[in-house]
C-alpha cells in the first residue's frame, strides 16, 4: 500500500526512529505532523548514533523529502542546531530536502519559560513534562494567539503579536510563578534573525505532499509520543498537548484521510513510561531495574530514567482501535533475553473486583485498577544476530504468538537490537 503512518501504541520511546529509519528505503516523502522537539528519535546506522527531535527520523537516506508538518510546533533553536549537527555530521545527504511547513507554529521562549515554572510550582499536580514548552505552545494555538512560521516574514505583525501575547504571559511569569519577564523587542530581533536563516526550507508542505500524491509517491507518516500520550485518547492528564493518534497525519501534514492507507504500530516488548501518571504493570522491583539497564531506559530527550514494566495488551490494544494499526512492529526483544519469567498483562481488574479489557477514562479508576497477567518461561540464547522468526528460540515465538492473537493485528517486524539491520522482517508495508 502506497502511503504508511508509524505510530507509537504505548506511552512514547517504543523505538519509533529505528524503524522510520528502516521504512525509509521504501518511501519517496517521510513527514512529521505533530509534536514538537518533546520528542527524541534515535537511529543506528552502522553503529553510528543519530538522536532526532524535529526533523524527520528519514532525513540520513539520500534522495528522500523530508517534511515538518503544519501540526509540528518548532523550536527554531533547536532545529537550526539540529540542521547544524547533521550538517557537519555530513549525515545531511547531498540529494535530500528539507521542508517546513510555513503554518506550523513556534514554540517562543517564553513557552519555555511558562512549562517550566508550572512545573517546578505543580505540588502533586506535575506532569513531569519535557521542559521544552509544548503544552504552552499548543495552548496559544488553540486561543489563536500562537505565532506561526509565516509571520516570521511580516515584521510588524510580528512585533504586535508579540506584544498581544507577553501582556498576558509577562502577567503570568511575573505575577503568578515569581519568574522573569520578556521584552517584545529582543525576541523580535532574535527571531528575525533566525527567520533569515531557516528561510530556503520554509513552504506550503500540504502542496508539496500533494503534488507527491499526485505523481504517485510514498509517503511515511511519522508519529510522535505514543497512544496513550494522545491528548483525547491517553490517560489524561498525563498526556502530551497533540493528537498522536494516526488520524492526525492527515490533519497534521494538510492531506485528507484518504493519504493514509495504512498503519503500523510500534510495540516495546514491555512497557515503559516518562513522567508522571499511573502505571499499572510498573515493576519497582529488582525486575524493573535490569529490563531499565539492559535496555538503557533513558530519555532521549531529558536524560531522566524511564520507569520499567511488563507489557500491557490492554493499553496496545486500545492504541490498535484508536490508530486503526493493521500491523505492529515489536522491539527491543532482546532486552527480555534471560529472564526466568514474563508476564504479559491481557486484563485489569478494577477496584470493585469487576473484570475490563478497556481503559477507564477516569484516571483515578484507572491508577485503582490490577493487572491481570500470564506468565511465559523466558529464554535464554542471544537473539541479536537472528534475522528469521524462525530461528527465534521456542520460547520467544510463543511470546510473540500470544502477543499478535491478543494484538488481534498480524506481526510485521521484530526488532532484537538498536541497529538498523538488528531487525527480523516479516512483511515491509513499502514493499509486499
Ligand atoms: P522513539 O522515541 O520511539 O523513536 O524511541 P527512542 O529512540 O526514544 O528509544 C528507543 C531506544 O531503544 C533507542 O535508544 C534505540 O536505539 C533503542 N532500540 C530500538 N530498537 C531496539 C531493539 O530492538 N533493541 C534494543 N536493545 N534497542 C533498541
Ligand atoms: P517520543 O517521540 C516519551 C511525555 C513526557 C510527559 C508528557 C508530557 O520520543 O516517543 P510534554 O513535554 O509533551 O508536555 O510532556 O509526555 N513525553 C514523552 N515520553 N517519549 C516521547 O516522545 C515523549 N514526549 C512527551 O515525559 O510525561
Ligand atoms: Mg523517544
Amino acid at each position: 500500500m502506497p502511503n504508511v503512518a508509524v505510530v507509537g501504541t504505548q506511552w512514547g520511546d517504543e523505538g519509533k526512529g529505528k524503524i522510520v529509519d528502516l521504512y525509509t528505503e521504501g518511501a519517496d516523502v517521510v513527514a512529521r505532523f505533530q509534536g514538537g522537539n518533546n520528542a527524541g528519535h534515535t537511529l543506528v546506522v552502522n553503529g553510528r548514533k543519530t538522536v532526532l527531535h524535529l526533523i524527520p527520523s528519514g532525513i540520513l537516506h539520500n534522495n528522500k523529502i523530508c517534511i515538518i508538518g503544519n501540526g509540528v510546533v518548532i523550536d527554531l533553536v533547536v532545529l537550526m542546531q539540529e540542521i547544524d549537527e547533521l550538517q557537519k555530521g555530513g549525515l545531511f545527504p547531498p540529494h535530500t530536502k528539507l521542508f517546513i511547513s510555513e503554518k506550523a507554529h513556534l514554540i517562543m521562549p517564553y513557552h519555555k519559560r511558562l512549562d517550566m515554572a508550572r512545573e517546578a510550582s505543580a505540588s502533586g499536580k506535575k506532569i513531569g513534562t519535557t521542559g521544552r514548552g509544548i503544552g504552552p505552545a499548543y495552548e496559544d494555538k488553540v486561543a489563536r494567539t500562537g505565532i506561526r512560521v509565516c509571520d516570521l516574514y511580516d515584521e510588524p505583525r510580528l512585533q504586535e503579536k508579540l506584544r498581544y501575547s507577553l501582556l498576558e504571559k509577562n502577567f503570568l511569569l511575573t505575577g503568578l510563578y515569581s519568574a522573569e519577564p520578556f521584552s517584545v523587542e529582543e525576541i523580535a530581533v532574535e527571531y528575525l534573525a533566525y527567520a533569515q536563516k531557516i528561510k530556503s526550507y520554509v513552504a506550503d508542505t500540504s502542496l508539496i505532499l500533494d503534488t507527491a500524491l499526485k505523481a504517485g509517491k510514498k509517503i511515511l507518516f511519522e508519529g510522535a509520543q505514543g497512544s496513550h500520550l494522545d491528548i483525547d485518547h491517553g490517560t489524561y492528564p498525563y498526556v502530551t498537548s497533540s493528537n498522536t493518534v494516526a488520524g492526525n497525519a492527515a490533519c497534521g501534514s494538510g492531506l485528507g484521510p484518504n493519504a493514509v492507507n495504512n498503519v503500523v504500530g510500534i510495540c516495546k516488548a514491555y512497557t515503559t513510561r516518562v513522567g508522571e501518571g499511573p502505571f499499572l504493570t510498573e515493576l519497582t522491583c529488582e525486575i524493573g531495574q535490569r529490563i531499565q539497564k539492559a535496555g538503557q531506559e533513558f530519555g532521549a530527550t531529558t536524560g531522566r530514567q524511564r520507569r520499567c514494566g511488563w507489557l500491557d495488551m490492554v493499553l496496545v490494544r486500545q492504541a490498535v482501535r484508536t490508530s486503526g494499526i493493521a500491523a505492529l512492529a515489536i522491539t527491543k526483544l532482546d532486552v527480555l533475553t534471560g529472564l526466568e519469567t514474563i508476564k504479559i498483562c491481557t486484563g485489569y481488574e478494577s477496584v470493585n473486583g469487576n473484570y475490563t479489557s478497556a481503559v477507564p477514562a477516569s484516571i483515578d479508576e484507572f491508577a485503582q485498577c490490577r493487572p491481570v497477567y500470564e506468565e511465559f518461561t523466558g529464554w535464554k540464547e542471544d537473539i541479536s544476530r537472528i534475522r528469521d522468526f524462525a530461528d527465534l528460540p521456542v520460547n520467544a515465538r510463543k511470546y510473540l504468538q500470544r502477543l499478535e492473537i491478543l494484538a488481534g493485528v498480524p506481526l510485521n517486524l521484530v526488532s532484537v537490537g538498536a541497529g538498523r539491520e538488528e531487525t527480523i522482517i516479516l512483511k515491509n508495508p513499502f514493499r509486499d
